[in-house]
């Protein structure tokens, strides 16, 4: 299959390559297109064969749901039932916005879009483009992120390419998008809603509207006995190519730490990469520094995150390391991505620094 590429920014609507985009959704194709999260792989999410092709296309095993993306908030009521009250509180309080909810499904959503589930996962897009193309369609895009399954999720149409090209009718453009991590998932179905995924929707900011929320026990823990809620956060996801570790400590231990461990990495023939804040960046001796933003505003390291482990696979890094973030406010976002990125491997740096008097090991 030959991919067209269109391009368009918020402010500026090809209206005419929405069109087609649309055309080729109704007709049972599939479109990437921004969101203001990452980017989406769509199809119509009430034609079976749309859905099955997400997964060929993606890789992805067919047990893992699918977002349906909705334009109007009275468009649930043709996908769902038993719609709780809170759900329309929490669509006030936060869309068009980075939030998805479960709901349980109606008939008309098929299993296929649900991976077998009885619930459905909606979530009401604030990016102008999505909007556009979810009207154009007609109603119901599904749409997992554009990736390759085990990839991080693309920030950048160029992303998409890489993973996608040739496997979908159309790309779509729109440049960087703002958040770079997906959307929060919050569970309706269940009586307390729980936050099965973190995303730029806080759990605080939940809290605020809801009382108090749940959180998913898998979201931080290295347990893997524990079966997530969302089936999808079971797979390794966003995992680069070379080994990561994440350094948790005090800063001059951390940057101790790191430097030594990819000083010896280096000696023995790895290509080393460390991501860090801005403040610490130039500290670090490695083959690859990243910066990956500001402590003081981790919604920027959420933005470079998946960049940054993609570019590590381009430059064939083996061995990496990352500074820990703050794991509070949009940092439990960052923290859960960055850990199943490590493989749940986590080094603390101060009780490293209290037994040692050599060197580090790696
Ligand atoms: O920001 C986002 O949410 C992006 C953009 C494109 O909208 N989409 C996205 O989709 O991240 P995906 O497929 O990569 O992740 C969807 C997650 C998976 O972990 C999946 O298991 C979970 O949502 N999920 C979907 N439907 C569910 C359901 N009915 N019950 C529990 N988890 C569900
Ligand atoms: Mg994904």
């Amino acid at each position: 299959m030959k991919t067209e590429y269109i391009s368009m920014t918020e402010e500026n609507i090809d209206r005419q390559g929405i069109e087609r985009a649309g055309e080729i959704l109704r007709a049972g194709g599939l479109v990437a297109f921004p969101t203001e999260t990452v980017y989406g792989l769509g199809g119509d999410a009430l034609n079976p064969e749309s859905s099955k092709k997400i997964y060929a296309a993606k890789g992805r095993p067919s047990d893992n749901p699918l977002i349906v993306h909705i334009c109007r908030l009275e468009d649930t009521e043709a996908i769902a039932e038993k719609i709780p009250e809170t759900y329309y509180r929490l669509a006030k309080a936060f869309w068009p916005g980075p939030l998805t909810i479960i709901l349980n499904k109606s008939s008309r959503v098929p299993v296929e879009t649900t991976g077998g589930l009885g619930t459905v996962a909606i979530r009401f897009p604030s990016n102008r483009i999505a909007h556009a193309l979810i009207e154009a369609e007609g109603g119901f895009i599904a749409a997992p992120s554009a990736n390759r399954s085990g990839r991080p999720s693309p920030t950048l149409a160029k992303y998409c390419r890489e993973d996608l090209d040739g496997r979908v009718e159309m790309i779509i453009d729109g440049g960087q998008v703002g958040i770079g991590v997906e959307s929060t998932i919050v569970d309706l179905t269940e009586g307390r809603p729980v936050i099965l995924r973190p995303g730029r929707i806080t759990k605080e900011m939940l809290d605020a509207e809801l009382g108090s929320v749940d959180v998913d026990r898998t979201i931080l823990s290295a347990d893997s006995g524990i079966r997530p809620k969302a089936p999808g956060m079971k797979y390794r996801h966003y995992a680069p190519k070379g080994d990561l570790k994440i350094v948790c400590g005090s800063r001059d231990n951390v940057v101790a730490y790191i430097n030594e461990a990819a000083a010896a990495a280096h000696a023995a023939g790895g290509k080393t990469g460390v991501i860090a804040a801005e403040d610490t960046c130039a500290m670090y001796r490695a083959d690859s520094v990243k910066c990956a933003g500001s402590r003081q505003d981790e919604e920027t390291v959420a933005r470079e995150l998946f960049r940054i482990l993609r570019e590590f696979d381009d430059e064939n890094c083996t061995v990496m390391f990352s500074e820990a973030f703050d794991d509070s406010g949009i940092g439990m976002a960052v923290m859960n991505r960055l850990t199943k990125a490590a493989g749940h491997q986590i080094v603390d740096a101060d009780a490293y620094r209290q037994k040692e008097n050599g060197g580090v090991g790696v």
